[in-house]
């Protein structure tokens, strides 16, 4: 569906384009002496005619130029050259489970990758059709899923515990030769319980993306292997050996899909019922064999393996790239076993070596906790390429931006697996600790989207997969919209090892992006601004709306949290403000070791944490607490509108807003984490009398502190666990969200090793919370099988999505005390 507007979308575009100009004749010739009356009229005519169309060309060019600026890449050389995924240059992390929203696929990091995975399906539960698992999905309410080891490059093991049998899913990579090497996959589903016996299929497949060819063989039904070719992997092979299951029966499928994004719906349509034996009457489903539809162009570019058995089943993909020259052994076996536990054992060691849980006080079961947080944070690094939809003021209808490669990790495998940039600064401040090369390549993979503006679109919906799993009215990506620079979280300690290693290598990166760092910086500091020096103000606001209790800031990332009821452009938010003095700091920093200029930076720096300037503007002393300013009142409540005798019945309003009272300029006093900023990005002064308000705000029940963690939005506060439209319930207006957990123990723990008369109650109050968040989430995590997007203040339980492995897996950091 969301293709499909996409694309009528691009259509339109073509047909909207200003017509081009064509007929270039600025006229030159005006200088024909004779019959001088008359000529000097047409000569006037004419000098006026070439300056209106010189004006109007002009025009034209500018207006171009000012609609191709949001689409036009930055004007610099990128960080990540042409080649630098390929299998050549990182052949390591060529091939990887770049599909986060699938429960199990692999892909490698190119454009137009073939795509390899599994689905499956119980037999004989009278459930027509049946249901197939393939895409992470909620409603599959699988009791439980996710890597339990992932190291991001050689393997990965996953356990799924779905409803009456658990599925195990491993990779292990042999990068060699010049495509990018082999791997094999194993799978084994065995039964919950020793009850009836139960029948599963496993459904394993491989799809091209619109290049290259695939031949498959089979044996009776059975596939027994596929000869393929691309133009990366060069010649392939990829063999289903006989699995382990008493009796197995095979089928498979070689069809045509028109898409990678409807391999599910194309393998539906191509399933036959059948009888298993003369005893199990019940479907049996099978998939129908070689049915390569007559129209469709060239051969076949989509097969699938079924294998149908009793549990336990086990089962092995092997994919051997022809490139290989000498593979004394396949990767399968006992062969396989022993790669994998080699991999292991490293794994384990390094994690040990790096987070120090068991001498931080932590027992087996909450480690392998971390652990699991840990892989699904890497093991959720997924491969996209594609182009965004954007849009300026200076177009009507969206465009596209320039198809581009994004390596990032995701926010949640089932509900957002895509790339959102202020979750990826977090998410990096956890990838760079397991592997810094990783996380410089994924940042330098955002920074490359910088456009000639200076701007990075904030949500990163790339490829046919992607879009399939968002809203419409998501897609289009604002270019006046920010999102917190949390990238210069992670970066600072980037750079200053690149600064530390000086290799050629480091130096030439910092080369390309240092002027991407500038020009992202002065988007931020130029488009972002507020009404006065020194004061910012997020976009995106809607001031029109009636039917928001308080209009959300998206941008901010902090959707709902109640900022000035009636957005103006006199606001002034404190989390931008904070976010600016960190991001000019971290540049301060940077251009000094560069010797480039800084000075203006260490300047911008110094204004925004000056305490004196930033308790005139953001202190409330009504409040006392930091807050934004604006015109607003919080005296509203959302009500259905007065009848309209005229209206057609039947139709029941929307609720709208009443405003109880007038708005007015004053400072937005809702006690929450906006409120915490200043002390989050350590600006406030240790001696500040203000630190020890936060202090005491944070650790009041009735404000912040609760036994899980901190809450977003004091209990106190007006709009606490308020509803925002009719049908849109609190968001971050109450909820106990972990990255800001993160920042606050980072602040705390800062503040406690800072001399100041707060010392001690920073020590206490750090001690309190870190215990509270973690155990909460270790006992979520083992009552639900899950680590969630948040978690209620009132009962500690998961809420939202789940797995949700992005920042909420800082819990690792936390424990190991890594801030
Ligand atoms: C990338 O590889 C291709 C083919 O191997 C080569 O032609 C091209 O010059 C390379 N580009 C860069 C930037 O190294
Ligand atoms: C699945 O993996 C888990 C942990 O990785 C292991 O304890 C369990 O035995 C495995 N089960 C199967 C069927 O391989
Ligand atoms: C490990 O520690 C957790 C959290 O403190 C506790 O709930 C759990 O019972 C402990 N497990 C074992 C096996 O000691
Ligand atoms: C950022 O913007 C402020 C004005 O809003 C300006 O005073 C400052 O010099 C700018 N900083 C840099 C580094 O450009």
């Amino acid at each position: 569906m969301t293709k499909d507007r996409s694309d009528s979308r691009r259509r339109n575009l073509v047909k909207n384009k200003p017509p081009e100009i064509v007929n270039n004749h600025v006229p030159t010739r005006v200088s024909s002496k004779t019959k001088q009356g008359l000529d000097f009229r047409t000569k006037l005519i004419g000098i006026f005619v070439t300056t209106v169309s010189v004006a109007l060309i002009a025009y034209f060019r500018y207006q171009q130029l000012l609609k191709d600026a949001v689409i036009t890449p930055f004007d610099s050389p990128k960080i990540i050259h042409d080649n630098s995924s390929s299998p050549l240059v990182t052949p390591e992390r060529f091939w990887g489970s770049y599909r986060p929203h699938t429960y199990f696929g692999l892909k490698t990091r190119t454009a137009h990758s073939p795509v390899v995975g599994l689905m499956w399906l119980q037999q004989f539960t009278g459930k027509m059709p049946p249901p197939i698992r393939h895409w992470c999905n909620q409603d599959d309410q699988i009791k439980g899923y996710g890597w339990t080891a992932h190291d991001g490059v050689n393997f990965g093991v996953q356990e799924i515990n779905d409803d009456n049998f658990v599925l195990n899913t491993s990779f292990v990579k042999r990068s060699e030769g010049i495509h990018g090497g082999d791997w094999t996959a194993k799978i084994s589903v065995i039964p919950k319980e020793s009850g009836s016996p139960i029948f599963v299929s496993l459904m394993f497949y491989i799809a091209l993306d619109g290049q290259g060819s695939l031949d498959p063989v089979a044996s009776k039904n059975r596939l027994t292997e596929i000869n393929g070719h691309t133009e990366e992997l060069g010649n392939f092979r990829m063999s289903f050996p006989k699995a382990s299951a008493k009796s197995p029966k095979y089928h498979h499928l070689v069809t045509y899909t028109q898409s990678i994004e409807k391999l599910k719906e194309v393998m539906m349509g191509n399933i036959r019922v059948d009888a298993w034996d003369k005893a199990r009457t019940m479907p049996y489903f099978i998939l129908g064999g070689r049915m390569v539809p007559r129209d469709s162009p060239g051969g076949p570019n989509y097969a699938v393996h079924q294998i149908t058995a009793q549990l336990p089943i086990e089962m092995e993909v092997l994919f051997e790239s022809e490139s290989v020259e000498d593979r004394s052994e396949p990767l399968s076996g006992d062969t396989y076993d022993k790669t994998l536990h080699k991999y292991l054992a490293r794994f384990d060691q390094k994690f040990t070596d790096l987070f120090q849980l068991q001498r931080k006080g932590y027992n087996k079961s909450v480690t392998k906790f971390a652990i699991s947080a840990m892989s699904n944070m890497i093991g959720g690094i997924g491969y996209f390429y594609g182009s965004s939809i954007v849009q300026s003021k200076y177009h009507k209808e969206p465009v596209n931006y320039w198809k581009a490669p994004l390596y990032t990790a995701v926010p949640s495998r089932p509900f957002f697996p895509r790339g959102f940039l202020w979750d990826e600064g977090f998410h990096n401040i956890l990838i760079r600790e397991w592997d810094e090369s990783i996380s410089r390549d994924i940042l330098f993979h955002w920074l490359d989207l910088l456009n000639s503006e200076g701007w990075i679109p904030r949500e990163q919906i790339l490829g046919e997969e992607a879009r399939a799993k968002v809203p419409a009215q998501f897609v289009v990506q604002q270019n006046r919209n920010a999102n917190p620079p949390t990238f210069f979280l992670p970066l600072q300690k980037i750079i200053s090892n690149m600064i530390k290693s000086n290799t050629d290598k480091d130096r030439a990166i910092l080369k390309a992006l240092y002027p991407r760092l500038k020009a992202w910086y002065n988007w931020y500091n130029t488009t972002q601004v507020g009404s006065q020096r020194s004061v910012y103000r997020w976009r995106g606001r809607d001031p029109t709306t009636n039917k928001q209790l308080n209009p959300q800031t998206l941008t901010s990332g902090l959707d709902d949290y109640p900022r000035a009821s009636h957005p103006t452009d006199d606001e002034r938010h404190i989390d931008l403000r904070c976010w600016m003095a960190l991001a000019s700091g971290v540049m301060a920093d940077i251009a000094r070791a560069l010797n480039a200029e800084w000075e203006e930076y260490r300047a911008t720096y110094q204004m925004l944490s000056d305490n004196k300037l930033l308790d005139e503007l953001h202190w409330s002393k009504e409040g006392q607490q930091y807050s934004d300013y604006g015109f607003h009142t919080d005296k509203v409540k959302l009500e259905f509108p007065k009848v309209n005798p005229n209206q057609p019945p039947g139709q029941q309003p929307e609720k709208v807003r009443v405003e109880i009272t007038n708005p007015k300029y004053q400072f937005v006093n809702s006690f929450g984490y906006v409120s915490l900023f200043p002390f989050l990005l350590k600006i406030v002064e240790p001696s500040s009398p203000k630190l020890f308000s936060i202090l005491n705000n944070i650790k009041n029940p009735n404000m912040l502190w609760t036994d899980y963690g901190l809450r977003s939005l004091s209990r106190s506060a007006k709009l606490y666990k308020r509803y925002n439209t009719q049908h849109d319930g609190p968001y971050w207006r109450g909820a106990i969200w972990i990255n800001m957990n993160y920042l606050t123990l980072g602040a705390l723990n800062h503040y406690s090793f800072t001399e100041g008369p707060y010392q001690e109650l920073a020590k206490t109050i750090y001690k309190d919370l870190r215990n509270n968040i973690v155990e909460n989430m270790y006992r979520q995590y083992i009552k639900t099988g899950y680590i969630w997007e948040n978690y209620d203040d009132k009962t500690g339980d998961g809420k939202g999505s789940h797995p949700f492995t992005g920042w909420s897996a800082l819990v690792v950091l936390i424990m190991a005390e890594k801030y």
